[in-house]
């Protein structure tokens, strides 16, 4: 008996000795240490022995079970060790290697022109102020002197959605909703960004949607010479201080008297050239001093209070600015064209 359980030992040893797998470390267990293992099997033949003899064989058949518990416990840690040697080596990151690069969004080419001019005028003192997309026939014509049948309505006939209700035409609505506000008993300095839209058909100058910036100053002795001034500033700032401005009359029945602005061409310097159609002006923005019908309809006396306004359009001033063809450009949303105005 005694050579049959140190057989069983060198056995069992040398199985585990060989295992490279969990499983077999535990076919190791049951075959030699279960309860129909090997080790049982021999103890009961104890009976069999001479009762000197039981107590020694006890001790051996324990001794070889602890061993061969011993060398399953070392060799399962082995094994474990060595998995996670393999999984962390599987798992290395090389943090020499390149990273993915990040893509950065960046302004669109119309916003970062009109945060440009909003930083003037608030500079100026001026109010960024916001009007809706969709406006009442009333705002967007008749408290602007446009009343219903006016012939200029016609200029601008546009997206209904009731007779009373349509997309704005223009941004020129927010100078009565703004005077409205200030209650007709408080000087008015404001601008107003927004969309704008009409029933234009679309080519290289024209958009059914397209951006406009309203500017409207009222107070006690404003005049034209104040609105001048203004324009030349923001002729400059946008163009270069050698812009040359130049007032020509015009007519918008929300103004009297009302102008429209030309700038000295940037590309020739007003020698003449393809841009500026070879007169050396391009014109820019409509203006004037705000009619007194306006300022009476929106709750301010044309007596004590006079005012100015102009209406530019960000998409004409970047296209000048920067050399761009085709006003449907802004609108495509083609990443390449829009990526080349974002800052680095
Ligand atoms: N609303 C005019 C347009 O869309 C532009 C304009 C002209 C606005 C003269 C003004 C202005 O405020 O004084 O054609």
């Amino acid at each position: 008996m005694r050579e049959e359980l140190q057989a069983i030992e060198k056995e069992a040893l040398e199985k585990i000795e060989n295992a490279d797998q969990f499983q077999q470390l535990q076919q190791v267990q049951v075959e030699y240490l279960g309860k129909k293992g090997s080790i049982t099997k021999v103890l009961r033949g104890m009976g069999k022995l001479a009762p000197e003899e039981r107590p020694v064989i006890g001790e051996l058949a324990n001794n070889v079970r602890k061993t061969i518990q011993a060398a399953l416990k070392e060799k399962k840690e082995a094994l474990e060790k060595a998995e996670l040697e393999k999984k962390l080596a599987e798992e290395t990151i090389d943090v020499t290697l390149p990273g993915r690069p990040v893509h950065f969004g960046g302004n669109h080419i119309l916003t970062s022109i009109i945060e440009e001019i909003e930083d003037l005028f608030i500079g100026l003192g001026y109010e960024v102020r916001e009007g809706p997309e969709v406006e009442t026939d009333y705002y967007n014509f008749e408290a602007l002197n446009l009343p219903k049948g006016h012939p200029a309505r016609e200029m601008q006939d546009s997206f209904y959605i009731t007779n009373e209700i349509l997309l704005r035409t223009h941004t020129s609505p927010v100078q009565a909703r703004t005077m409205e506000a200030y209650g007709g008993d408080k000087p008015v300095r404001m601008i107003c960004p927004g969309k704008v839209y009409r029933r234009d058909t679309d080519d290289a100058t024209h958009s059914h949607q397209f951006t406009q910036i309203e500017g409207l100053y009222v107070d006690k002795n404003v005049r034209m010479s104040d609105l001048k001034g203004t324009l030349k500033l923001f002729a400059e700032k946008l163009f270069g201080k050698d812009r040359d401005i130049r007032l020509r009359p015009s007519f918008f029945p929300f103004t009297e008297p009302s102008v429209e602005m030309d700038i000295s061409c940037a590309v020739c310097g007003g020698d003449g050239c393809n841009v500026c159609k070879h007169t050396g002006w391009i014109e820019i923005l409509g203006a004037g001093m705000v009619h007194p019908r306006v300022l009476e309809m929106a709750g301010y006396d044309p007596n004590v209070y006079s005012g100015f306004a102009f209406g530019m359009g960000p998409d004409r001033i970047a296209m000048l600015k920067y050399g761009i063809d085709d006003i449907r450009r802004f609108y495509t949303n083609d990443i390449r064209f829009l990526k080349q105005f974002h800052e680095a």
